[in-house]
């Protein structure tokens, strides 16, 4: 028999950044006992990634912004596959949930009359992202946490979990283990939230730290729930690529949009050679308009360098593929030029980007005030994740919700910059509210003891195999890595996907076989051999999605497909099947209505 600990709980969340602590914060609200799993340490989450600020029209630096002008952005920079409901729900309600914020605690920057501060980003019409300097998502998580700790809600850090329980077709709690001692731990709840962020280190090159093993996606995925739209993968365009051991830190957007240019090797801004048809009556001509809009003049339109995302990714390949590149692979993203324009250049920027002005000074000994960085894309974000409803959030299990990145609809093929702050606090306080009314409606459930033997099991199998001949989970990992970065990355064909479908079973046969040594305490190679089967899991599912989808679109860009097709306006989703094989299937996206239909055929 199992030994392990036993948690009650009305609602479990497993995952404590922003969408797990606003959500937690929420149905505490309601009355409900909560518990809160976190896999490292509280207030340890990519949230505070997502540095250059939260999305939200609050028309305090142009009051031409305003909910609608956000939604048609949102669904403008998704390519019309997003969850429309979603998309109006969050335009809608984000001022609300950072005012609330604010009165929370949260310390934004300010504009002269002493209101939230916005900047500039990707995609947004106007200055929409409130800030704090380029610590954004770190005060978020400072706030919620100092809130959420007086709200009763019950804390188990470290401990990761690795199975759902289900009793019949609803969910019934989850089973884990903490880290520091390797003990099992049984969490019995009536609804359970997922927020455990996304996927980033199933590829080489990532902004995310280790905790991003797509545990969320794998566990609903098991537990019956269809995943949607994977193909989606957001490779921010720009994160550090020198020196080798920090490749793939995040540099903000932000640096965009206090004015850094991107240039090639030959000192060309290069952004400027492609400008999209659907963006073009937005975007400058000349560097001087682009530097008057990140000025502030509203009659100017934005630089090239602040299209969306997807596109400015794209380009970044192509320049450093055709040879255009800086000396490590990437290119030149230059902030010190401002110096030609502002008093005080270097001062504004060590103001404006500390955590950009320190990072390049400790970690590359660079003086981003007077030298040029150098930047290339990086694995940051998953638009794809657990199919959920847009007013509830709760998936297609009975008692599962999912908020934040892992789950999938508000972007589309590709998100907009700082609206994954904003979807963390309008869909957390949403699954926090509905898990908490789903869990005061719902009668007790039962755990059959059979399912926490078969997942304990399974979590020790890799000590059994310690001694044997073979390998350890930490190669197998890093091959998947380098695979899926090399083959199912920015520029995707059939013949590569086919090639990593392939290479994703092989090493699952390693994966099976990787064994390891010690004891159950600390162990990070038991720890790796755990999230691998997460890992391979959502590999194949953004594989097979993506070789699904034959069109370009967003995030996905297909070069056997290079154009976006109408017949593929649709949404792609993966179930397990009843043999355990992954099933794809095409569904349709329900018409808009009418009042938003106009919407965005007004702002185009
Ligand atoms: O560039 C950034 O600061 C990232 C923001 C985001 O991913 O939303």
């Amino acid at each position: 028999m199992t030994d392990y600990q036993t948690h009650d709980h009305d609602v479990l969340v497993i995952g404590a950044g922003g969408a797990g602590l606003r959500a937690a914060i929420e149905a505490a609200a309601s009355g409900v006992s909560v518990g809160l799993v976190c896999k490292s340490l509280l207030g340890k989450a990519h949230t505070v990634m997502a540095e250059g600020g939260v999305a939200a029209a609050l028309a305090n630096v142009d009051d031409r912004d305003n909910w609608r002008v956000h939604f048609a952005d949102t669904m403008r920079g998704g390519q019309y596959v997003n969850n429309w409901r979603m998309a109006e729900l969050h335009a809608r309600e984000a001022p609300e949930r950072v005012r609330e914020l604010e009165a929370w605690g949260a310390l934004f920057d300010r504009t002269d009359d002493g209101r939230i501060l916005q900047r500039n980003f990707g995609g947004h019409r106007y200055p929409r992202l409130a800030h704090v300097g380029d610590r954004t998502g770190l005060e978020m998580i400072r706030t919620l946490q100092d809130h959420g700790v007086h709200q009763g809600i019950d804390v188990h850090m470290e401990v990761t979990i690795l199975s759902l329980l289900m009793d019949g077709d609803r969910v019934a709690g989850a089973f884990g283990y903490d880290r520091e001692r390797g003990r099992f731990r049984l969490f019995r709840a009536k609804a359970v939230v997922l927020a455990t962020g996304g996927i980033g280190r199933a590829y080489s090159i990532t902004s995310n730290s280790w905790e991003y093993t797509g545990d969320g996606h794998a566990l609903a995925y098991h537990a019956g729930a269809a995943l949607q739209d994977m193909e989606f993968v957001q490779f921010h365009p720009t994160g550090m690529v020198w020196p080798p051991s920090v490749r793939g830190i995040l540099v903000t957007e932000g640096v965009r949009g206090e004015g850094g240019v991107l240039k090639n090797r030959e000192g060309r801004r290069f952004m400027f050679d492609d400008i999209p048809e659907n963006y073009r009556s937005q975007t400058a001509d000349t560097p001087e308009e682009g530097w008057s809009y990140t000025q502030g003049d509203k009659n100017a339109r934005r630089p090239p360098e602040l299209l969306t995302r997807d596109h400015v990714a794209r380009c970044i390949v192509r320049e450093v593929r055709e040879g255009r590149g800086s000396p490590h692979g990437g290119v030149y993203l230059d902030i010190a030029w401002i110096k030609e324009r502002l008093p005080k250049a270097a001062e504004h920027i060590r103001r404006k980007l500390p955590s950009m002005y320190h990072q390049f000074k400790q970690l590359a000994d660079i003086d981003i005030t007077t030298t040029p960085m150098e930047v290339g894309p990086t694995t940051h974000y998953i638009m794809g994740g657990i199919r959920v409803d847009g007013d509830t959030q709760m998936s297609t299990v009975p008692g599962l919700y999912a908020a934040g990145e892992c789950a999938a609809g508000l972007h589309g093929a590709n998100r907009l910059g700082g609206n994954s702050l904003s979807d963390l606090l309008v869909f957390g306080k949403r699954a926090g509210e509905f898990a908490a009314k789903f869990a005061k409606e719902a009668h007790d459930t039962r755990i059959d003891a059979g399912q926490l033997e078969e997942t304990a099991a399974i979590a020790l199998e890799p000590f059994s195999r310690n001694g044997s001949p073979g390998e350890g989970p930490f190669q197998v990992q890093q091959d998947l890595q380098t695979m899926m970065q090399d083959l199912v990355g920015i520029v995707r064909t059939d013949s590569e996907m086919q090639r990593a479908l392939e290479g994703i079973g092989k090493l699952g046969d390693r994966a099976r076989r990787a064994g390891v040594q010690g004891n159950r305490e600390y162990n990070p190679g038991w720890h790796t051999a755990l999230d691998l089967p997460n890992l391979l899991t959502i590999s194949e599912a953004i594989t097979r999605s993506a070789i699904e989808r034959k069109e370009s679109r967003g995030g996905h860009f297909r070069d056997d497909y290079q154009d976006k097709d109408p017949a593929f306006g649709i949404n792609v989703l993966v179930r397990k099947g009843a043999g355990g094989e992954m099933q794809l299937s095409r569904e349709a996206i329900p018409a808009l209505p009418p009042e938003l239909k106009q919407i965005i055929e007004e702002m185009k």
